[in-house]
């Protein structure tokens, strides 16, 4: 079966450039979690995934295992399935045998990665139609005409929409609401717990999450020309239960200058830079924010500890 693939205005290389420029030269400096992901980055991004502190893959993954068949059972015969932030498409297709979806689409940030990925599923699972959507669906998502007008399943595991500020994350889940066009949402969400769970999971023993949270920097030379020495900052992370999320920071060990085409950000000994939000919600909040988005129908499902939910909302 051919399979398409649709690349829907994607991100300038100059845009990128201004998003990691302004967030450098900000104070407090930020950078988007976004900038993580290079092809060294998606890596270490995974190997985190094995690590045993990271609770968050292997626990939806019990919740995907125990209750597959009611969750099939939820969303119906061969949906249209969509993947956001499909990356290896692989906990999508661990749902192919179950759900023989009549068409699957993937939707990534990067269409050159969908492309590989794509052409080997589809050798894997030849019955099963597939389209691939280059899309940076962060700011709005907006389906392509391409993508058949019936009732559709989006699939978003993993805890992704935990980057999101709630109110952004709010918006995010009106459009899915919208482009659902009377199909559902099957939604992975970490649920918030105590600090003596959360911090080794976003600090662990094996320094895999600061090599990952690190990497930003050399992915920010890259796309900049900037000089960021690696060596000079370190991996840090704050538990803020009043906003239940784990904040992911990159602190200077020494006073340090940053440089780039005739720029430069001085940064004293001791500030940081934030990279990233991982929010947690309760089983009221996320279900209050689906409701608030729309979704006036939630099947619930989680882990014996409550450590993590998935939802199947429409
Ligand atoms: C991919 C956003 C779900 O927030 O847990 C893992 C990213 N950051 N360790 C998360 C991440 C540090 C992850 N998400």
């Amino acid at each position: 079966m051919p399979i398409s693939f649709i690349e829907t205005l994607s991100p300038q290389a100059t845009t990128l450039h201004q998003e990691a420029e302004l967030g450098i030269l900000s104070t407090p400096a930020s950078l988007p979690p976004k900038f993580f992901y290079d092809n060294l980055g998606s890596r270490l991004f995974e190997a985190i995934t094995y690590l045993p502190e990271y609770y968050l893959t292997a626990t939806e993954e019990i919740i995907f295992n125990q209750f597959g068949a009611e969750i099939q059972a939820h969303i119906g015969a061969k949906p249209l399935l969509i993947d956001l932030g499909a990356g290896n498409c692989q906990k999508a297709a661990r749902f192919f045998s179950l759900l023989k979806p009549n068409l699957y689409v993937a939707i990534d940030f990067s269409i050159a990665y969908l492309r590989t990925i794509l052409s080997h599923l589809q050798s894997q699972y030849p019955t099963i139609p597939m389209m691939g959507i280059g899309m940076d669906f962060s700011q709005q998502l907006r389906l392509p005409p391409e993508v058949p007008q019936t009732p559709r399943t989006f699939f978003y595991p993993g805890s992704s929409l935990g980057n999101f500020l709630p109110t952004e994350a709010l918006q995010l889940l009106k459009q899915i609401r919208q482009e659902s066009l009377g199909g559902g949402l099957l939604l992975g969400i970490d649920l918030f717990k105590s600090a003596s769970i959360l911090e080794p999971a976003y600090n662990d023993p094996l320094l895999v999450t600061a090599a990952f949270n690190l990497n930003i920097l050399r992915n920010v030379n890259q796309l900049l020309g900037s000089n960021f020495e690696v060596a000079k900052f370190k991996h840090h992370i704050e538990i803020n239960a009043e906003l239940m999320r784990v904040e992911l920071y990159l602190e200077a060990l020494e006073a340090t200058t940053v440089q780039w085409q005739g720029k430069e950000r001085y940064f004293k000994k001791g500030e940081r830079i934030h990279t990233e939000n991982s929010h947690k919600y309760s089983l009221n909040s996320i279900q209050k924010l689906l409701t608030a988005a729309g979704f006036d129908k939630m099947k619930v499902w989680t882990d014996p500890q409550q450590y993590y939910a998935v939802i199947y909302a429409t």
